[in-house]
Order: C-alpha cells, then sequence, then structure tokens
C-alpha cells in the first residue's frame, strides 16, 4: 500500500530522501513521507526508528543533510525553526513545554509572541480557551499545578494561538491516563475539523491510526510502510509488530506499540471516511 498513490488533495508536507542526524551519523536514511493538506497522518516505529527526528526535520530543530522536504511545493529544508513556525508549521514536543510557574493564560499568551497584532493574539486565545474549555477554567493557575493531561491541552491550545496549518505532535498521549488520553486524541479530532493538518507521532499506535486518515511505519530511519489508517490497524504484520495483537475489525480501543503484551484499551472509532 502507499499513501502516495491514494492522497487525492494537493500535499501540504513532501519529505523525499530526507537524510539526517545528530553529530557524524545519519538517522533518517532517506524518508519519504508525503502528507496531504488538511488530513492526519500517524507515524509509527520501535523506539529509537527516528520518528522524532522526522518531526525535528520538519519543524527545523535540525537541517537535512540530503533530500528535500517541501511545504506548498517550496524548499523548507534550509530554513530557521522561526521561519517554518511563521509558515505556520508548529511543534508541540514530547516532553513537557508549558512554563510552570506561569499562569495558564500568559502561556497561551507566550504563544502569540511572534504575531505583532496582539488584538489578533487576544482573538486567537479566545478561540483556544474555547476549544480547550479547561484552559479557561483554569486561567489563572500555575501551569505547573496541573495534571499532566490538562497540561498538554494547554500545550495544544498554545500551539492554536500561531494558527498553524500544520501541527506536529511528538507522542501527546506518552505518560497519560487513559481520560487523559481519549481526550488528547479527540483534540487530535478537533484539530483536523479546523481544517488543519497533523503529523501525529504515537506509541499508543492503535489510538492514534484509529484517529489518522494515514499511516506510516517508520524503521530504521526509513518509512517502511504507508496506508491508510483504517488499512494499517487491519495489516497483518503492522498488528503483529506494534499493535500487539492479532488483526482485529477497526473497534475503539487502544494498544501500546512499544509493549506488545499489552492490551486493549478504550479509544476511538475512526475519525472520519479515509481517502481512498
Ligand atoms: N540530540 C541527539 N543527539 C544524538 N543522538 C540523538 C539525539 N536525539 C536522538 N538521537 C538518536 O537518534 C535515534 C533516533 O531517535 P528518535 O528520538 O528520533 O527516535 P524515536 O523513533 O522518536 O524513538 P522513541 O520511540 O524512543 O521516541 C536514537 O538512536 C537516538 O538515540
Ligand atoms: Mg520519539
Amino acid at each position: 500500500m502507499s499513501a502516495t498513490t491514494e492522497i487525492v488533495t494537493e500535499p501540504i508536507l513532501e519529505l523525499s530522501g530526507v537524510v539526517a542526524g545528530y553529530g557524524a551519523g545519519d538517522i533518517l536514511k532517506g524518508v519519504d513521507l508525503t502528507i496531504a493538506a488538511g488530513t492526519v497522518t500517524c507515524l509509527i516505529g520501535p523506539n529509537g526508528a527516528g520518528k522524532s527526528t522526522v518531526l525535528k526535520a520538519v519543524s527545523g530543530l535540525i537541517k537535512p543533510r540530503l533530500g528535500s522536504i517541501r511545504h506548498e511545493g517550496r524548499e523548507i529544508g534550509a530554513l530557521s525553526p522561526k521561519a517554518r513556525l511563521l509558515l505556520g508549521i508548529a511543534q508541540v514536543p514530547q516532553e513537557r513545554s508549558l512554563f510552570p510557574a506561569m499562569s495558564v493564560a500568559d502561556n497561551l499568551l507566550m504563544g502569540g509572541h511572534l504575531v505583532k497584532d496582539k488584538k489578533l493574539v487576544r482573538e486567537r486565545i479566545d478561540a483556544a480557551m474555547e476549544m480547550f474549555p479547561i484552559c479557561a477554567r483554569r486561567r489563572h493557575e500555575h501551569a505547573g499545578s496541573l495534571s499532566g493531561g490538562e497540561q498538554k491541552q494547554v500545550e495544544l491550545a498554545r500551539t492554536l494561538v500561531l494558527d498553524p496549518k500544520i501541527v506536529l505532535l511528538d507522542e501527546p498521549s506518552i505518560g497519560l491516563d487513559p481520560g487523559s488520553r481519549r481526550l488528547v486524541f479527540e483534540s487530535v479530532t478537533r484539530l483536523a475539523a479546523t481544517g488543519r493538518t497533523v503529523l501525529l507521532v504515537e506509541q499508543n499506535a492503535r489510538s492514534g491510526l484509529a484517529v489518522s486518515d494515514f499511516g506510516a511505519v517508520l524503521e530504521a530511519g526509513t518509512v517502511r510502510l504507508t496506508g491508510t489508517g483504517s488499512g494499517l490497524l487491519q495489516d497483518p504484520e503492522v498488528a503483529r509488530l506494534y499493535l500487539g495483537a492479532t488483526p482485529r475489525p477497526v473497534v475503539p480501543d487502544a494498544g501500546d506499540a512499544r509493549h506488545p503484551a499489552a492490551g486493549p484499551r478504550s479509544g476511538r472509532p475512526p475519525r472520519r471516511d479515509h481517502q481512498l
């Protein structure tokens, strides 16, 4: 299966032959990935495969040594992270990234530091608070006093203050309890419902693929398999390696890609019909 042949809308992001790494070694060894505008794509794969490195290459935290990264047809591989933010490419890192001693409201304000029009920032903060009501309810509290799941929602809301076209989410559900995980996956769906493009890295492969139009399996720095989210969920090899169970119909449950023995957990049904 190839997502490239299935995507019918204009690609918003195209990685071709991307080679990148840290120091002397290459971690990404020729990554090809095409992302259609307005879709959710879930990147899964074993620890150390280079999933976070793919997101860093897209957001500009590392530069590709070879290959190209095109955004709406334009090469962006040499642009700084700030330039890519201004193009509308925003990353929510895996680790907690709020300022814990600042209020939730001030954290949201920080999300708009690159936006000159402060009235626009206030409007976007209001919209983000509407989308993530926890931000309004806890606006005056220190961000560090919120639970992990609540903080992740504030991080997502903060990202919206930049009005990004592409949101890169690195393992947003990691370390969260089942209820918070469900909220995070619902948030992915809500982001997509606003027309944004989401590239999601997930260890909870079942839940990640279930809310995604497309999926890709990264192994040892190359994309080994692509398909629709539902297609990959039902692929016997993907199930054996990453879903921790035999293939089954797409149902709302969640397994842990890193722990094949993990059983199903509560999750969500597919977001919408996949493009074919
Ligand atoms: N800043 C860094 N400096 C040197 N090596 C790094 C750095 N960040 C990551 N690596 C190495 O690059 C490889 C790929 O890391 P990456 O974080 O992209 O993997 P991943 O697929 O996201 O893994 P995980 O599922 O554990 O998050 C690993 O071997 C890792 O040790
Ligand atoms: Mg990672």
